[in-house]
C-alpha cells in the first residue's frame, strides 16, 4: 500500500528503529526490495535518482508508484538527491511522497533558499522534503579523510536550518560517503548525537553500503530513522548478471533452460533481494 514518508520515517524512530530506503532503477530491482519487505512484514522507501528520473521518466516513476500501491506493506517512493525544483515537481505530481531537496553543495543561504521553495511546493502535493546539510563525499569525488571531516554537518547550523527551511526530515553528513570507499573513517556518534539534540525532525543517514550493521544500529539508537542504501544492492544485482553471463557464454540460447531474459532477470533478483533482506534486518534492530 502507498505509505508517506514521513509517516513511516517518525512512527519506525518512535519505535526505535529505521525504515531501510533503497535505490531502484527498474522493476526488477523494485521487485526485489518489495520481496524482501512483504517477507519480512517490513514498511519500505525505494527511491529513485535524478539520472533514474532522466532516463525512465513518467514510465519509471509511475511505474514504482503502481508497485508501491500494490504491496503488501507500507511503501513509500522518493526523489532521491535532486536540485531541479522542476523535476522535484513534476515527480511529486507522479505519485513520490517525498524529495530530497539537495542544496549541500551550494553556500549555506543558497540551500536555505533552495530547500524552503522546495519545501512550499511539495506541501502543496502533501508531500514532505529531505533536506542535507553538510557535504557528503562520494567515491566518485576522490575522495579524501580531510574533504570528509571538513564536510560535516554542523549542529547549531543544523537547527538554524531546519527552522529557516521547513524541512521535515534531515540528511546527516558525520563521515557517512556514497558507494564503496577503500578504508572510510568511523562514523562521528558524538557529531550525530549534538545534532540529534539540536534538531526535533527525523535524521537520516545516507552511503549505508559498507557501513556495517554495528554503526547502522548505533546510528538508529541516536536518532537516525531512514537508512539509505543504494551501491550494494545494484552490485548484487550487477554480480549476478556477470556470473550468469560467463555461465551461459557470450551467445546466450535462449531456447536452453537458464539462458533466456526472465532466467537472468530471476537470478538478479534474488541476489539483489538478499542483500536488501540483510539490510532490512539491520535497520529492524533484529539481533
Ligand atoms: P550507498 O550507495 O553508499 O549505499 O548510498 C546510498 C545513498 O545514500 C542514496 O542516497
Amino acid at each position: 500500500m502507498l505509505a508517506k514518508t514521513l509517516e513511516l520515517v517518525t512512527e519506525a524512530r518512535q519505535h526505535g528503529v529505521a525504515v531501510g530506503a533503497f535505490n531502484t532503477y527498474s522493476l526488477e530491482l523494485t521487485q526485489a526490495i518489495l520481496g524482501a519487505a512483504e517477507q519480512l512484514k517490513q514498511p519500505a522507501i525505494l527511491q529513485l535518482g535524478v539520472a533514474s528520473v532522466k532516463t525512465g521518466g513518467e514510465p519509471l516513476v509511475k511505474a514504482t508508484v503502481l508497485a508501491a500501491q500494490n504491496a503488501s506493506v507500507p511503501v513509500a517512493v522518493h526523489l532521491d538527491h535532486c536540485a531541479d525544483l522542476d523535476m522535484i515537481e513534476r515527480c511529486l505530481a507522479w505519485g513520490c511522497a517525498s524529495a530530497l531537496a539537495d542544496g549541500s553543495h551550494l553556500s549555506f543561504e543558497e540551500n536555505i533558499l533552495l530547500t524552503r521553495q522546495a519545501a512550499a511546493l511539495a506541501s502543496s502535493y502533501g508531500a514532505t522534503i529531505e533536506a542535507e546539510l553538510g557535504y557528503l563525499a562520494g567515491t566518485e569525488d576522490g575522495v579524501t579523510i580531510e574533504a570528509i571531516k571538513a564536510s560535516l554537518t554542523h549542529p547549531e547550523q543544523a537547527r538554524t536550518f531546519v527552522e529557516a527551511t521547513g524541512a521535515s526530515m534531515l540528511a546527516v553528513a558525520i563521515g557517512n560517503v556514497h558507494g564503496f570507499t577503500p578504508n572510510p573513517p568511523p562514523l562521528d556518534f558524538e557529531l550525530l548525537s549534538q545534532i540529534a539534540s539540536q534538531v526535533d525532525v527525523p535524521l537520516i543517514l545516507h552511503g549505508a553500503s559498507g557501513l556495517g550493521k554495528e554503526s547502522i544500529q548505533h546510528a538508529i539508537s541516536l536518532g537516525v530513522a531512514k537508512i539509505n542504501v543504494n551501491t550494494e544492492v545494484r552490485t548484487a544485482f550487477l554480480t549476478a548478471i556477470a556470473a550468469w553471463g560467463q555461465r551461459v557464454g557470450p551467445t546466450p540460447d535462449v531456447r536452453r533452460r537458464g539462458q533466456d531474459w526472465l532466467d537472468l532477470m530471476r537470478e538478479a533478483t534474488a541476489a539483489a533481494r538478499a542483500v536488501v533482506t540483510e539490510h532490512m534486518q539491520t535497520v529492524a534492530m533484529m539481533a
